[in-house]
C-alpha cells in the first residue's frame, strides 16, 4: 500500500491533496476484496465501537489485532493520527477507524440547539450550519457525527425534545434531509464533510409520560405515517449512518427489531450505509427482560442486522461462537462488515485516514460566528408585542435582569462537549461591546434558574424603577434539559415567575427573554410581560442575536416548531392529530367555573376537551410574531380536482401592510377529509420564508403531487386515496386561508 511507504509525516503533508472519492463501483470492488481477505475476528472488530479515555498499549495493541472499527469522542488529532497510523501500518489488513463524536448543534462554534433550529423552518441555515459543524469537526479528525435526531417529539416534559427537530413529521424530515446535506456535502471523502447518523431509530420521542428511555406504544399506522417518514426523507437524502434507540416499542427493543432493520430499512429503504447501536442499547436488552445473558444481546442484534455495537462489548465478546455455533450467520455478518467498509471508503479513509494538523484553523472563524449568528436570530420567536413595545429604542434606559442575561455556559444547550463558554457572547456582553451605546443597569438577582432566593428581588425592582424598560431574561440552565433531564413541571423553574411579578409591579414595560431547552408553561407569566421573545437555547452568538431582535436591527421571524401548551396535563397536544367522534366545537366551552355546585350526572356538551384548561394550546404549531404585519389573500388553486398522480398548485399573495421589513414563514396544509384510516385534522405540507419589504405584496405558489398527498393507509401500503381535501395557506397551524378541491 501508497500509504504505508510514504509514512505518516508524508501523508500528513499530502493530506488534502488525494482525490479520495472513488465511483461507487469501484467501493463495491475493493470492499469484496477486503472482505475475501478477512479472518472473522477481523470482521468482528469491525463491528465493535469504543469510547476512547486514552491511547495507552492496550488500545494500540487491540488496534493493530483489528479488534477495533470505531473510536467515539477522540478531539486530539494528534492522537487521531497516532490512532490511524497504528490502524494503517501496523495491522494485518491497514483498516482505519471511523472516529465518531456527539456534534449535534456545532462543535466548537455552536448553534441554536436543533429544536430552535427548526424554528427557522430554513432548510438552507440549517444545511449551513451543519456545514460549519462538519468543517470543524474535520478539522479535529471526527468524521462522523451521532446527528442529525429525527425523533418526534410531542412532549415537552422529554428533556431530548431540545434536539428534535420538533412534533411534525414533514418539518422534521425536510430540515433532518438538510442537515444530512450539511454534514455530508457533494462528497463524504471532502475536507469539510462527515458522515451524518440519523437517530433514534425508531419511536423514543414517544417515551410513554415523557420520561426519559421509557417504553414506547406506536401501533403501525402511525409508526410509518409520522415516526418513520423523516428517517425515510433523510434517508433519501444520503444519510451515511443510522442509530437504533433506547426504547422498547410495543415490547420490542430497538437494538432487536429485525423487522425494523432488516424489512424496512434494509429491503424497503434500501439504506446501504450501517447501523449503529446506542450508547449500550444492545446490552440494555438484559433490563429490558428481552434477552437473558450477553451472549443472547449479541445474538438478537446481530439477526436483527445491527452492524456496530457502542461500547457494550456483546459482539467482541459473543459473536464469534455464535457464528460458529450456526446461531448467526456469516451472511449477516459479512452484510454488516460491508456496510460499515463502504462507509469508511466513502469517507476517503482509506486513501487519507489523516488529520493535516498544519492547516489553518476555521474553529470560531468569523465566518462561522456569523453563520451562528443568523442561526440565532431566525430562531427566535415572538410570541407577544403588546402595544408594539418590540423593537426597543436604542436611546431608552434599560434594566437587564436575570439569570439568563449572562450565562455563557447555558446558553450554549444541552450536547456540548467542546463549545467553550469563555467564546460564547450573552447578552450583557453584547451590551457591553457591540451595544455599548446602550444606557443599562444590569442586576442578576438569580445566579441561575434554579435559584430559589429572593432576596435580590428589592435590587430587581429598584433596577426596573430607575429604566424606562426593563428586559428580564429567565428559562433553563442547560443541564435541565438534554438525555435523562425530563421534567414533570415545566413552568419557569425555581422563582423565576416571581421575579418577573416583582419586576412588573414596578409599573414599567416589561420585555420577558427566555431561553429553554424546551417548550415551557408560560401563560401564568404572560400578563406580567409587555412583550416575550422565545429562543430555545440560542448558542455562542444569541446575545447580539437577541440584541438585534430587541433593538430592530433584525425583525423576528421563528415559528414554533412545536405546540407550546397551556397545561403540562394537556400534554400530548398536537396540531396533527386526528379528530374524535366528538371534536370540541368552535365556539365556547363548558368552563370549571360554570358547572353548578351538586350538578347532576351530565356529559357537559359531549366533546373532547379539559374542563380546566379547554380545547386550545396557548401557542399552536407554526405560531409566531413579527415586528412587520402580513395579510393572505386570493387563495386559488388550480384545479378543483386532480386526477391520481397529478399536480395541484395553490397560489395566494402575502402583503406585508407594515412599515418595517420582514419575514413570512407561509405554511400550506392540507386535510384529507375520508381515508382509509382516520386522518389528521390538519398536515403540513409546504412551507416558504417569503422576504417582504414595507408595503410590498407577492404571490407564491406551492405545487403538490398526489404522491405528496399518500400514507400509509388500511393496508399500510404508502398511497395517495381518492376523495376530498381542505388546504389552507397562513401564518400558523391555526390561521389561514382555506380552499377545497378533489383527487379523482
Ligand atoms: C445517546 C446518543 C449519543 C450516544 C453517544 C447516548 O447516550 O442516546 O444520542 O449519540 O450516547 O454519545
Amino acid at each position: 500500500m501508497m500509504i504505508k511507504k510514504i509514512g505518516v509525516l508524508g501523508v500528513f503533508a499530502l493530506a488534502g491533496m488525494f482525490t479520495t472519492s472513488y465511483a461507487q463501483s469501484d467501493i463495491e470492488k475493493r470492499v469484496e476484496e477486503l472482505l475475501s481477505k478477512m479472518t472473522l475476528e477481523e470482521k468482528i472488530g469491525q463491528m465493535n465501537q469504543l469510547s476512547y479515555f486514552e491511547t495507552n498499549a492496550e488500545l494500540l495493541e487491540q488496534i493493530k489485532k483489528g479488534e477495533i472499527g470505531s473510536l467515539l469522542n477522540i478531539i486530539d488529532p494528534n492522537e487521531v493520527n497516532r490512532i490511524q497510523k497504528t490502524a494503517m501500518e501496523n495491522s494485518r489488513l491497514g483498516i482505519p477507524l471511523i472516529i465518531g463524536r456527539d456534534v449535534i448543534h456545532g462543535l466548537k462554534t455552536v448553534f441554536p440547539i436543533p429544536l430552535g433550529q427548526a424554528a427557522s423552518f430554513n432548510p438552507q441555515l440549517v444545511e449551513d450550519g451543519a456545514r460549519v459543524a462538519a468543517t470543524e469537526s474535520r478539522e479535529l479528525g471526527i468524521t462522523w457525527t451521532f446527528a442529525p435526531m429525527l425523533d418526534i417529539s410531542r412532549d415537552a416534559r422529554w428533556g431530548r425534545i431540545a434536539e428534535s427537530l420538533g412534533e411534525d413529521p414533514y418539518l422534521a424530515g425536510e430540515l433532518g434531509a438538510a442537515m444530512v446535506r450539511g454534514f455530508q456535502g457533494n462528497d463524504l471523502s471532502s475536507p469539510n464533510s462527515i458522515a451524518a447518523c440519523v437517530k433514534h431509530f425508531i419511536g423514543y420521542g414517544a417515551a410513554e409520560g415523557g420520561r426519559d428511555y421509557n417504553s414506547t406504544n406506536i401501533p403501525p399506522h402511525l409508526m410509518h405515517n409520522v415516526y418513520l417518514a423523516p428517517f425515510k426523507k433523510a434517508i433519501d437524502a444520503g444519510a451515511a449512518t443510522l442509530m437504533t434507540s433506547f426504547n422498547d416499542n410495543d415490547g420490542i427493543p430497538a437494538s432487536g427489531n429485525d423487522y425494523l432493520l432488516k424489512d424496512v430499512l434494509r429491503k424497503q429503504w434500501k439504506f446501504d450505509g450501517f447501523v449503529v447501536s446506542d450508547w449500550a442499547s444492545m446490552s440494555e436488552m438484559l433490563a429490558h427482560g428481552f434477552a437473558k445473558d450477553s451472549k443472547d444481546v449479541a445474538r438478537i442484534s446481530a439477526n436483527a442486522g445491527l452492524d456496530m455495537e457502542m461500547v457494550s462489548l456483546t459482539y467482541h465478546r459473543h459473536l464469534k461462537e455464535l457464528v460458529e455455533a450456526g446461531q448467526v450467520s456469516m451472511t449477516d455478518i459479512d452484510n454488516s462488515v460491508r456496510n460499515i467498509l463502504r462507509t469508511k471508503y466513502r469517507l476517503g479513509l482509506f486513501s487519507n485516514p489523516y488529520v493535516d494538523t498544519n492547516k489553518a484553523s476555521t474553529i470560531y472563524s468569523q465566518e462561522h460566528l456569523q453563520e451562528a449568528r443568523k442561526a440565532a436570530v431566525e430562531s427566535a420567536i415572538l410570541l407577544k408585542n403588546e402595544g408594539n413595545i418590540l423593537p426597543l429604542k436604542e436611546n431608552l434606559k434599560v434594566a437587564v435582569i436575570g439569570p439568563l442575561a449572562d450565562a455563557p455556559h447555558d446558553q450554549m444547550g444541552t450536547w456540548v462537549f467542546d463549545g467553550d463558554k469563555a467564546h460564547t457572547v450573552t447578552p450583557l456582553k453584547a451590551l457591553q461591546t457591540e451595544y455599548s451605546n446602550i444606557n443599562y443597569v444590569y442586576e442578576p438577582v438569580l445566579a441561575f434558574s434554579r435559584e430559589k432566593s429572593t432576596a435580590n428581588f428589592e435590587k430587581a425592582k429598584k433596577a426596573a424603577a430607575s429604566a424606562d424598560v426593563t428586559i428580564v431574561f429567565l428559562g433553563e440552565e442547560s443541564i435541565l434539559s438534554g438525555e435523562a433531564h425530563s421534567l414533570s413541571n415545566i413552568n419557569l423553574i425555581g422563582v423565576q415567575s416571581d421575579l418577573l411579578r416583582e419586576v412588573k409591579s414596578v409599573g414599567k414595560p416589561v420585555v420577558l427573554v427566555i431561553m429553554a431547552g424546551r417548550p415551557l408553561t408560560i401563560e401564568r407569566d404572560l400578563p406580567y410581560a409587555d412583550a416575550v421573545l422565545f429562543n430555545f437555547h440560542p448558542g455562542t452568538m444569541g446575545g447580539p442575536a437577541i440584541l438585534d431582535l430587541i433593538f430592530g436591527k433584525a425583525n423576528p421571524s421563528g415559528k414554533l416548531p412545536v405546540t407550546f401548551v397551556r397545561e403540562v396535563g394537556q400534554i400530548p397536544m398536537y396540531y396533527n392529530h386526528n379528530s374524535t367522534g366528538r371534536p370540541a366545537p368552535e365556539g365556547d366551552i363548558m368552563t370549571l367555573d360554570q358547572i353548578p355546585v351538586e350538578a347532576g350526572q351530565t356529559s357537559l356538551g359531549n366533546t373532547s376537551f379539559y374542563l380546566d384548561s379547554g380545547k386550545n394550546p396557548l401557542y399552536p404549531f407554526g405560531y409566531g410574531l413579527s415586528y412587520s404585519k402580513f395579510e393572505y389573500s386570493g387563495l386559488t388553486l388550480s384545479a378543483n380536482s386532480i386526477p391520481m398522480g397529478g399536480t395541484i398548485t395553490a397560489k395566494v399573495t402575502i402583503k406585508n401592510t407594515s412599515s418595517v421589513d420582514g419575514v413570512e414563514v407561509a405554511q400550506l396544509y392540507i386535510r384529507d377529509m375520508v381515508g382509509s384510516i382516520a386522518r389528521p385534522v390538519k398536515e403540513l405540507k409546504g412551507f416558504k420564508r417569503v422576504a417582504l419589504k414595507a408595503g410590498e405584496s407577492q404571490t407564491i405558489e406551492f405545487t403538490l403531487s398526489t404522491d405528496d398527498l399518500a400514507f400509509f393507509g388500511r393496508d399500510l401500503v404508502k398511497k395517495a386515496e381518492s376523495g376530498d381535501f381542505k388546504l389552507w395557506i397562513g401564518t400558523n397551524s391555526s390561521e389561514g386561508l382555506e380552499a377545497g378541491f378533489s383527487i379523482l
